[in-house]
């Protein structure tokens, strides 16, 4: 690659990776999506203009999926996030109607211990009713603070309002300010 600031965005398969792409870019087919978990296989590169990437990662926890293919996916992941000097930083994707799951929790210390900088983004909020919604907000920052003395950057979205766009946008925007000033 050519050093292109990149922001990659992981999490559970069938989490809404590529849909969330698809609804920071405004482009419905950009990255390919589905209702059957499993559908990134590789890690996708879409350049949004000359100065940033976005990347998509195959998604984790895919229960049908073989051991050899985890494996492969463990190892790509890792040497990914562990080398990529222009990954600028990571958003962690979590289904916002499901209790804190021990696979992103544990992907999250790894990360942490890694030195590896994220957020966390709850996805399909359209799915559940605003107060359901608080409630498990507070019960996953409850439990990340059980690890953690802070809580990472949060936001909010539903790809199918387009709820919590504008600020992801406007933090990419941030890093991306601030790493060309460096
Ligand atoms: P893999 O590539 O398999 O790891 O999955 P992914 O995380 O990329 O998920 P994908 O974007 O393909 O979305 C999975 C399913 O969830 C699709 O049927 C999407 O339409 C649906 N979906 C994603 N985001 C939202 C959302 O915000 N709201 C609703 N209602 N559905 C969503
Ligand atoms: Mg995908």
């Amino acid at each position: 690659m050519d050093g292109k600031a990149e922001f990659a965005f992981i999490g559970r398969s069938n989490v809404g990776k590529s849909t969330l792409i698809n609804m920071l870019t405004g482009k419905k087919k950009l990255a390919k999506t589905s209702s059957t978990p499993g559908k990134t296989q590789l890690i996708n590169h879409f350049e949004i203009n000359d100065e940033w990437y976005l990347v998509d990662l195959p998604g984790y926890g895919y229960a049908k999926a073989s051991k050899k293919s985890r494996q492969t996916w463990e190892v790509f992941i890792t040497e990914y996030l562990l080398h990529r000097e222009s990954l600028m930083t990571t958003f962690v994707l979590i289904d916002a109607r499901l209790p804190p799951q021990k696979i992103d929790l544990e992907f999250m210390n790894w990360c942490g211990g890694k030195g590896i900088p994220f957020s966390l983004v709850f996805t399909k909020t359209d799915k559940l009713s605003s107060s359901a919604l608080q409630k498990n907000l507070i019960g996953y920052k409850k439990e990340i603070l059980k690890y953690w003395d802070e809580l990472p950057p949060v936001f909010v979205t539903s790809s199918q309002s387009k709820f919590g766009r504008e600020p992801l946008l406007n933090y990419i925007s941030e890093i991306l300010k601030a790493f060309k000033a460096s």
